[in-house]
């Protein structure tokens, strides 16, 4: 792969919330993407979090009203039923290997997402959940702690990047226009080199 296909992957990895719910995403799929995760950089090494594939609509429908969705968006409580994600994957950290995984979690984040994205699937990473009601649905005991949930599933949203002007107080909340596009402004390269010391 050269930079330009991967600069293009990594733009099209956005975060997507509406779904085309009946359009189902295998276990294998999910497995396959959990391949990704396992030649991550990890701290230590120690390679502590593990998965739980969640395709089956019962369990969907358990984990769908613990999850917090889009805080800028005051009126709007999650995708309606019909747009609901397709599968979940549930990022547990395996507490035998230590209390915490160092940024392992973003790194296998980022890999499953773009494995994804090259498949036409889309997803939202979300940390707002209810834990304790969580680790209850999932029964996967105290020795698992649940640290990101990854809805995803087929997309029933645009999503645009929108680039900001670079000042210091530039909004950067993520906001929707009525033709169903989701736009979420990113910081212009030049914001984000704090310093040159060549
Ligand atoms: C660590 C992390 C936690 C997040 N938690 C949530 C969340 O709880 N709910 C949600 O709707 N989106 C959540 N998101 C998605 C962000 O809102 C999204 O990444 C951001 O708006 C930028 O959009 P983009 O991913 O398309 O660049 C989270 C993203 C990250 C990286």
């Amino acid at each position: 792969m050269d930079f330009d296909s991967l600069s293009q992957l990594i733009t099209e990895n956005r975060t997507v919330r509406r779904f085309i719910e009946n359009e189902p995403v295998a276990t294998e799929t999910l497995e396959k993407l959990v391949g990704l995760a396992r030649f991550c950089a990890s701290g230590r090494n120690a390679q502590p979090l593990k998965y739980v594939l969640i395709t089956s609509e019962d369990t969907r429908a358990r984990v769908y009203p613990l999850l917090k969705w889009a805080g800028y968006f005051k009126d709007w409580d999650g995708p309606a039923e019909g747009e609901r994600p397709a599968a979940y994957m549930v990022q547990c950290l395996d507490t035998h290997y230590g209390a915490n995984c160092l940024c392992d979690d973003g790194l296998q984040l980022e890999a499953i997402t773009l494995g994804m994205c090259t498949m036409g699937l889309r997803g939202c990473i979300i940390k707002a959940f209810n834990v304790p009601a969580l680790s209850e649905v999932l029964g996967v005991g105290e020795r698992y702690v649940p640290r990101y949930v990854l809805a995803l599933g087929y997309p029933a949203e645009t999503v645009r990047i929108e680039d900001m002007d670079g000042t210091e107080d530039a909004d950067f909340k993520y906001f929707r226009t009525p033709d169903r596009v989701h736009h979420v402004p990113k910081r212009p390269v030049a914001e984000l080199i704090l310093k040159d010391m060549r």
